[in-house]
């Protein structure tokens, strides 16, 4: 184990949890509207492993063991999220009044996200009002919860759902629409602003979003690599935080989206409370090749003005994600000097890997090298507020069905039985040792 020497003390009231996400675990699908991901998945050859996610963790019947495998835990947090189509569904409020009162009574501060990419069957994020339609559903959610939730997160990952979802199609809706994507991201965007605006109104504060960043590195210093780098760094990064958080689009890209986006991009940059950043490896890229190629299981268009290149050196996980700690303190520092007091308190809202097994050293000290990274951050000043491992436990991990597993507790798909792995102790134990 990587835990020799002792992970540096962040400072008292730093916030410790994981995170999980509806349609990753929740499973009880008939008792749900339908989302995107349920008509996605049923097209044959979208899943790696053929499967779905129909009873994927049953979480929502086993909620109160989960809820329990939490506080044996001790984190502070638990990121969840709700799911639009359930709360379409008689009742679907319910399960998660239930979830909300089980952690506040095990002392797990309750903090959801409002969407994690199940959006309702029929809906599309290419139609605007599909913004306004979620902001009626957030005032239903805060509505109901409000009593008890003291922390929020409007979307999770724009970007990907944007890149992967709508761009790339290897996500639901499983459109590949490349650069005719734009689109998609913006009104994702204006959600969110909305969101802000319709939680904000129900008296609800401490709200943020949860955005996917990480350092783009360039192949090599030839001008074409440093400029396709540059690109890509603005697909990533600038595209989804300079709207959030200095109210216009990053070069460029404001031109493509459709229409005149000057109004929106003042709900759009409604302040926040706190930014929250996903983080797992940073990207390595360079001038396009020409050829299709693949990355990681993502076919990367020849016709993109960009290629993803392999970052060779550093070990990589099951999934083939190269494990870089510093990459982290990278992309928070690179934060607070890009936006110096436009950027509000940090919290990385997901970070974590892909490994099998219940004896999990690598996962450990994957943890460990990315927490001392985050401390690195907070050295340099990056006023970071929280930290959520990705994920509780081992999950429907998209395109990728069961094949790849993240979890702190292992699930037996065919038995549903949850094993807390070695990086369970493990993170307990840190826990531990932060509280002294
Ligand atoms: C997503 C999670 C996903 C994780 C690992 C993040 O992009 O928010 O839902 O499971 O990465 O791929």
């Amino acid at each position: 184990m990587a835990t020799t020497n002792p992970v540096p003390r962040f400072p008292d009231g730093f916030l410790w949890g994981v995170s999980t996400s509806a349609h990753q675990i929740e499973g009880a699908a008939d008792e749900r509207e339908a989302s995107v991901w349920d008509v996605f998945t049923a097209e044959p050859g979208r899943i790696l492993d053929g499967s779905t996610a129909e009873v994927a963790c049953d979480h929502v019947h086993r909620h109160t063991e989960d809820v329990a495998l939490l506080a044996g835990l001790g984190v502070d947090a638990y990121r969840f999220s709700v799911s639009w189509p359930r709360v379409r569904a008689r009742g679907g409020l319910d399960f998660y009044d239930r979830l909300v009162d089980d952690l506040c009574a095990a002392g797990v501060r309750p903090v959801p996200t409002l969407f994690h990419w199940d959006l309702p069957a029929g809906l599309d994020w290419r139609e605007r009002d599909t913004a306004e339609r979620f902001a009626a559903y957030v005032a239903e959610v805060a509505g109901r919860l409000g009593d008890r939730v003291t922390k929020w997160i409007t979307l999770n990952e724009p970007a990907e759902h944007t890149l992967l979802g709508h761009a790339l199609g290897i996500h639901a809706p499983g459109l590949r629409l490349l650069f005719d994507a734009l689109p998609v991201a913006h009104h994702q965007l204006l959600a969110h602003g909305l969101a802000v605006r319709a939680l904000r109104a129900s008296g609800a504060r401490d709200i943020g979003i949860a955005n996917s960043h990480g350092p783009v590195w360039p192949a090599s210093q030839e001008a074409a690599d440093v400029e396709a780098a540059g690109f890509y760094d603005l697909l990533l990064n600038r595209l989804f935080a300079d709207p959030l958080l200095l109210g216009s689009y990053p070069d460029g890209l404001g031109e493509l989206m459709s229409g005149d986006v000057t109004a929106d991009l003042e709900i759009i940059a409604e302040p926040l409370d706190w930014y929250g950043i996903n983080y797992y490896a940073p990207t390595r890229v360079g001038a396009p090749q020409g050829t299709e190629i693949d990355f990681g299981g993502v076919r990367m268009p020849a016709e993109l003005p960009f290629s993803v290149r392999e970052i060779t050196g550093p070990q990589v996980t099951d999934f083939g994600w190269p494990v870089v700690p510093e990459a982290l303190t990278e992309i928070l520092t690179t934060f607070r000097d890009r936006y110096g007091d436009r950027l509000p308190p940090v919290v990385v809202t997901e970070n974590g890997c892909s490994y099998e097994g219940v004896d999990d050293p690598e996962r450990i000290a994957y943890l460990d090298g990315h927490i001392r990274a985050l401390h690195r951050a907070l050295e340099a000043g990056v006023d970071v507020r929280g930290y959520f491992v990705w994920s509780l436990m081992d999950n429907f991990e998209w395109a990728e069905g069961y094949a790849r597993r993240f979890g702190l507790v292992h699930v037996d798909f065919d038995t549903l039985e949850r094993t807390p792995k070695a990086s369970y102790a493990w993170y307990r134990e840190l826990l531990r040792e932060q509280r002294g």
